[in-house]
């Protein structure tokens, strides 16, 4: 199926070598704003509902780097609709489980042949206009970590359907059935990945589920086009049902039908939990047949250490893009930094020389399309990043050493901001911003240990953070200590950046159930094995 050395997918990058055709990312942008707002139904089973003829109520998906400028009028499922979302995803659901794994698995590979071939121009105007990347980050995004999604989880999960560990006897025959789930997935998909988006819902339909997806407001206009490409590859309809809305609405009607059978989520922590509690609560009030799998990656507080013995640029560097890039909106982003003495004096010097050259821009615009760095997703988001930022302009235990404006006139713009306090307990080192506030301690040599006991026990979270050291010693004190205060762990790179079938993605602790986006392990989820012995 998948041939033998699959390889991820190559990025069209920044710079002299990039091989992106200018003019037709231009044009891809021009055309999906050239007729106004994308008018953007509800997908459920065949019917497709458009408020203009269903007197349903609108959402406007705005350019955040341009937020006078309206992408899309996205109709709003109604609780009729979300119910009629479980009915055809239920009445899909004997089809698609029959349907043999080639036939599955080739609506993903030709989707991910479509987006990076024929819409590839298409998906990276529509995440550079809605979710405010600029072209690479959009490159990364939307082309290769969607596409090697698609791609890997055919790779794995022909792996597992290919194993036979149960042994057979003569006269006996045993096997391992890998049912999918009985019931739907529901899959809530944040703005910020539209390859989290793709995988959220491509891996469980994969393995043979059907799937209800409540895309992000602030994502909605390049998940449609996936949406769309997903068809065009030849997906049936019902397996996925595309059901923009009112969060806590579509939620409630989801997890209380009885056919619910998993979560599968990427957001923000407190509403993980608030979904897992209310999902506990209907499990032991009886209204399930099945223990639904939660799976759940959420928010971080991702660190880098720099120990005296690093190579102080790369620290340096690694930290400017892993606290910077896509304005420190992604789960795995740099937001604390702790920085050994006696190489702070060098790393401070290239960091802030390196981040006063971030200018804010709008990356959907013609001169912005290779700024580094671009505006934060929405005006909620901005608020509450230029409260973070007035905190540290008047709170004795921090200085700004970098930074401190923001404006939202033409767009959410926060510019790249380094704190840094001495205070080991600051909530500037446990707090997650999502945003582009980097806080850094500077730490006596000696006290290498300590700080990493200290990076350990003062959050909950445990998604991604890295060492940088060339000391042998150094690198195994930090493996030891932080040993379960980080899902992805890097040596000597930076916290963000997983790729797909490398680094296998996810944390623990409060930031997520760590199954693991872009490895096999997440596969099995959607799978309820069922042992069968026949004898002859
Ligand atoms: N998987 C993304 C990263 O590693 C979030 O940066």
């Amino acid at each position: 199926l998948v041939p033998p050395g699959l390889k991820n997918e190559p990025i069209k990058s920044f710079g002299k070598e990039s091989t992106v055709d200018w003019d037709l990312l231009r044009e891809s942008i021009i055309k999906l704003t050239d007729n106004g707002p994308l008018e953007i139904p509800v997908i459920v089973g065949d019917s497709e509902i458009y408020a203009a003829s269903s007197n349903r109520l609108v959402y406007n998906q705005h350019n955040p780097g341009n937020h006078a400028q309206i992408l899309a009028n996205v109709t709003q499922a109604n609780a009729e609709d979300v119910r009629v979302a479980v009915e055809a995803s239920s009445a899909a659901k004997e089809a698609w489980l029959n349907t043999p794994f080639v036939d599955r698995a080739a609506v993903f590979l030709k989707a991910a042949d479509l987006i990076s071939t024929k819409y590839r121009y298409t998906m990276l105007a529509a995440t550079m206009l809605g979710q405010g990347k600029n072209v690479y980050q959009a490159e990364i995004d939307c082309i290769a970590e969607l596409v090697d999604f698609f791609r890997f989880n055919v790779k794995y999960a022909q792996e597992l359907y290919s194993q036979q560990p149960i042994e057979s006897t003569p006269g006996v025959w045993n096997r391992a059935e890998y049912r999918p789930l009985e019931g739907f997935v529901y899959a809530v998909t944040p703005f910020n990945f539209t390859a989290i988006a793709a995988n959220l819902v491509g891996a469980p339909a994969l393995m043979g589920n059907t799937v209800v997806w409540k895309p992000s407001s602030y994502a909605t206009l390049s998940n449609y086009i996936l949406f769309r490409i997903l068809q065009e590859a030849g997906l049936p309809s019902g397996v996925i049902n595309f059901v923009p809305g009112e969060p806590n609405m579509v939620t409630d009607e989801l997890i209380n039908d009885p056919r619910f059978a998993s979560l599968h989520y990427t957001g923000s922590t407190a509403v993980f939990l608030n979904l897992y509690a209310k999902i506990t609560a209907n499990l032991t009030s009886g209204k399930y047949r099945d223990f639904p799998r939660i799976i759940g990656e959420t928010g971080g507080k991702n660190f880098h250490v720099v120990h005296e013995s690093a190579a102080v640029e790369n620290a340096a560097l690694n930290t400017l893009r892993g606290a910077f890039e896509y304005q420190g909106q992604k789960c795995s982003a740099t937001s604390r930094v702790y920085v050994s003495e006696s190489v702070w004096p060098k790393f401070s010097q290239i960091l802030l020389e390196n981040v006063s050259k971030l200018i804010p821009t709008n990356t959907s615009a013609v001169k912005g399309l290779q700024s580094f760095i671009g505006p934060v997703i929405h005006e909620n988001s901005f608020d509450k990043l230029a409260d973070v930022i007035d905190q540290a302009q008047t709170d004795p235990e921090l200085e700004i050493l970098y930074g401190g404006q923001y404006d939202k006139k033409q767009g959410y713009f926060v510019q790249p901001t380094v704190v840094r306090t001495s205070n080991l307990e600051h909530d500037f080192l446990k707090r997650e911003f999502f945003g582009p506030v980097l806080t850094v301690h500077v730490f006596k040599d000696a006290e290498y240990e300590s700080i990493l006991e200290s990076i350990d026990s003062n959050t909950n979270y445990a998604l991604t953070g890295s060492i940088f050291a060339n000391s042998r010693t150094a690198i195994r004190l930090a493996e030891e200590k932080l040993r379960y205060s980080a899902g992805n762990f890097y040596i000597n790179d930076k916290s963000t950046g997983a790729v797909v079938g490398q680094q296998w993605f996810g944390g623990a602790r409060m930031s997520g159930t760590n199954d693991k986006a872009g490895g096999s392990n997440i596969l099995t989820r959607f799978t309820s094995i069922r042992n069968v012995k026949e004898n002859f």
